[in-house]
């Protein structure tokens, strides 16, 4: 069976870990070759290790352009070109309250997700210009869809990468690059370690805990032939979260306001 992406190079930023390391497992799975581009040294170097020829990696932190220019170097030189730039490393916001925030992490926030996408986005399409095209996505979440209180750098920095992505699809169509994201919501990683029973009892339409295989699947189609007439897009990969409350948190809110009411 041919591989959905025979022939392709990829770099995944944050690919060590996570929805990163499923999308690099899959990717390799498909055909690509890969450049896991991550700042966990020991966990990128076994992952690559693991995967074989097909991958390497190249310790980067994506808040250096240059380092991120190295991750892209790397991928010509390992693997002779690069079709596919995954920009996923991403890291949360204080849970604090707005009123209380410090903005202490507010610069690597924005550094990691914002700054980190744009740059990758940048490295990444000045090689596919010159070569005709290839494909970005970049990791937002539904946090850069939806509104609400907490952790409000992190929505930002995630509604930022949404407004950039749009952006570059418009001003990057012009050279055969699509450049489109994901938004993913509540998938059991490092980044989300809360309980989700109450998530997915009232919080989410589809009652199915979403996997990092889920994601690793969208990211897969957005990188592949498939989605060669589909740029500037934003596709949640969130149960139908951002779609609206499902009705059991309709009827639980209706029960407090009886209550409120008595
Ligand atoms: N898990 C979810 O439900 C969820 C939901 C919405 C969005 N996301 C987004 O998905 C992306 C991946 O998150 P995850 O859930 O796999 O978490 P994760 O913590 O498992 O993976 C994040 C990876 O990014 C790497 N990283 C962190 N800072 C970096 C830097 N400066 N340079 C390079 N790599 C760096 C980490 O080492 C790690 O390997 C993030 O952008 C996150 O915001 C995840």
């Amino acid at each position: 069976m041919p591989g959905e992406l025979d022939g392709k190079v990829a770099v995944v930023t944050g690919g060590a870990s996570g929805l990163g390391q499923a999308t690099v497992e899959l990717f390799v799975k498909e055909g690509a070759c890969v450049v896991i581009a991550d700042v966990d040294v020991d966990a990128g170097e076994e992952l690559a290790r693991s995967l074989g020829d097909a991958a390497a990696f190249k310790r980067t932190d994506v808040t250096d352009a240059d380092e991120i220019q190295g991750a892209v170097d790397s991928a010509l030189e390992h693997f002779g070109g690069l079709h596919v730039m995954f920009n996923n490393a991403g890291v949360g916001s204080a849970l604090t309250t707005f009123l209380d925030d410090d903005f202490s992490d507010f610069e690597r926030v924005m550094g990691v997700n914002v700054f980190g996408v744009m740059v990758g986005s940048q490295r990444a399409a000045r090689h596919m210009r010159a070569n005709g095209g290839g494909s970005i996505i970049n990791n937002s979440s539904i946090g850069g869809i939806t509104a609400g209180a907490g952790v409000v750098t992190y929505r930002a920095s995630k509604a930022a990468v949404i407004h950039f992505t749009k952006s570059i699809a418009a001003d990057l169509g012009r050279f055969g690059i699509r450049v489109n994201c994901i938004a993913p919501a509540h998938i059991a990683t490092d980044i989300t370690r809360y309980d989700q029973g109450p998530v997915l009892k009232y919080m989410q339409p589809l009652r199915r805990q979403g996997q990092p295989e889920d994601v690793a699947n969208a990211v897969l189609y957005l990188a592949s032939d498939r989605a060669a007439q589909v740029s500037g897009v934003v596709l949640p990969v969130d149960g139908a979260t951002t779609a609206g409350p499902p009705p059991n948190q309709l009827k639980a809110f209706a029960a407090a306001m009886k209550d409120t009411e008595e």
